[in-house]
């Protein structure tokens, strides 16, 4: 294990499980629409996360990125949103899109993405996180699929990060806190 992290919070094996049965819930709750499946990688958090959800989904589905930015260095979120990529898009009106996020902390990423999406008059929005933390939420927002929910610890790995760092970690592990308190 990698020496700044504390406990391993959710393990390999446990993850596989876990984006196989919000495959399944999708799978389930998409099949037969007629319509496009546009799964949006909100990045680069979600990455890993992403990529081993939309393998394990069997119908199509259409792969688009997000890039957005809430947290600057820090384990606090700054409350200010920047959206540094977007999607270029004509035909929202006939899209099903499903935002997959790591983790919901505030609530405010995805509170304001759904708004976004809706704006663009998308056929349907719908969240999808890896991980949840309800505690911390400062909007009113809950995702519609959601894999984890885990108490208000700082967790790191499977493209989670503090400072761009411990992404590459197979699992998610609880980040030590003398590593952010230290500096
Ligand atoms: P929200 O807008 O406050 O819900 O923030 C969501 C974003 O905060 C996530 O996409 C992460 O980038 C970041 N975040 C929240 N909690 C953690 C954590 O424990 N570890 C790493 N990043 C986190
Ligand atoms: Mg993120």
């Amino acid at each position: 294990m990698n020496k700044d992290i504390e406990s391993i919070l959710v393990n390999e094996s446990e993850l596989d499980a876990l984006t196989e049965r919000l495959a399944a819930r999708i799978d389930e709750d998409y099949r037969d629409t007629g319509r496009p499946l546009v799964m949006v990688c909100i990045l680069k958090g979600s990455v890993m996360f992403y990529v081993d959800l939309i393998k394990k989904i069997r119908r199509p589905v259409e792969m688009e990125f997000m890039k957005v930015s809430s947290y600057g260095a820090g384990t606090a979120s700054s409350g200010c949103i920047n959206l540094h990529l977007d999607l270029k898009r004509t035909d929202y009106p006939s899209l099903d899109v499903i935002l997959v996020e790591d983790i919901v902390d505030s609530g405010r990423t995805l509170s304001m993405l759904t708004a976004l999406f809706r704006e663009r008059k998308v056929h349907s929005i719908a969240t999808c996180t890896m991980l949840d933390k309800p505690s911390r939420r400062e909007v009113d927002f809950a995702p519609d699929y959601a894999g984890l929910s885990i108490p208000d610890k700082f967790v790191v790995g499977y493209g989670l990060d503090y400072n761009e760092y411990y992404r590459d970690l197979p699992y998610v592990g609880i980040l030590k806190p003398e590593v952010y308190t230290n500096h």
